[in-house]
């Protein structure tokens, strides 16, 4: 009895290393629909039946107490429909609208996800809720899920060209926070710190953890092996490791 924590890649895995900080040794088990990445890039009807029957073949597989979609492009869709569908905690992900209008003294934001997130009506209602006082600007781009998953398998990478539209359009030289709202921009935060020190840049990852922590409290989670599977490409042995996973064969979702 595990919690199942679920992204389109390895985007996920930041909230995996968040929780090992804060919980070693949970027990935990991780799915990259790999097979299916990246999700940004995918329609809204094609994408929330897939992750209805993703996550239902997850969840008949592992039987998890809990799961965490560690993903903004599947939470912003598929929440409701998941919570609806199985009978279990969900805990989302969303974009880091509220903390990063908290900080910002310009009140001029940005928001990097995919084009998914940027076009769901979700994140004009976050922005309502948190941020009515902030100019917003939100760029969406298919470029820094892919340069994540580069990285996290090696690669350097060089993420201004992908970030700098975002500064180029109107408004956005005032621009001193930045919620990042794809979970694999984990992986890429010290390039985006390099490329401008000067913003405050809000991961998600940690206080998606906290939150973790904060639903499971009353679970009675038993020891587990800590598996990882994909649907696609299997991730190999070496890059789970420091994430304390194993890799497992891959889940069929036909
Ligand atoms: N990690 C996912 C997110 O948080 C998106 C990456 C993709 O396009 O699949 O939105």
């Amino acid at each position: 009895m595990a919690i199942l924590v679920f992204d389109s890649g390895i985007g996920g895995l930041g909230v995996v290393a968040a929780l090992n900080d804060l919980a070693p040794g949970l027990p935990l088990t991780y799915l990259a629909d790999n097979g299916f990445f990246p999700y940004g890039e995918r329609p809204d009807e094609i994408l929330l039946p897939h992750i209805l029957n993703v996550i239902g073949k997850a969840i008949a597989r592992e039987q998890p107490e809990a799961v965490v979609i560690a993903c903004n492009t599947a939470s912003t869709i598929a929440l409701p429909a998941l919570r609806e569908a199985f009978p279990l905690p969900f805990i989302g992900c969303v974009p880091p609208i509220k903390t990063a209008a908290a900080t910002s003294l310009t009140r001029s934001i940005g928001v990097l996800a995919t084009a998914a997130t940027v076009r769901r009506p979700y994140l004009n209602s976050l922005i309502t809720r948190f941020a009515p006082d902030c100019r917003v600007l939100a760029l969406g781009t298919p470029a820094l899920a892919l340069l994540a998953e580069q990285k996290f398998r090696g690669a350097q990478v060089d993420v201004s060209d992908a970030v700098s539209p975002l500064f180029t359009q109107s408004g956005g030289e005032s621009i001193d926070a930045i919620a990042l709202g794809c979970t694999h921009y984990t992986f890429l935060l010290p390039e985006f710190m390099a490329m401008r020190h000067d913003i405050s840049w809000h991961d998600p990852a940690l206080p998606v953890a906290r939150q973790t922590l904060k639903i499971i409290e009353s679970l009675s989670l038993s020891e587990a092996p800590r598996t990882a599977r994909c649907t696609g490409e299997t991730i190999a042995p070496h890059l789970l490791a420091p994430f304390a996973l194993a890799p497992m064969a891959p889940l069929k979702t036909e």
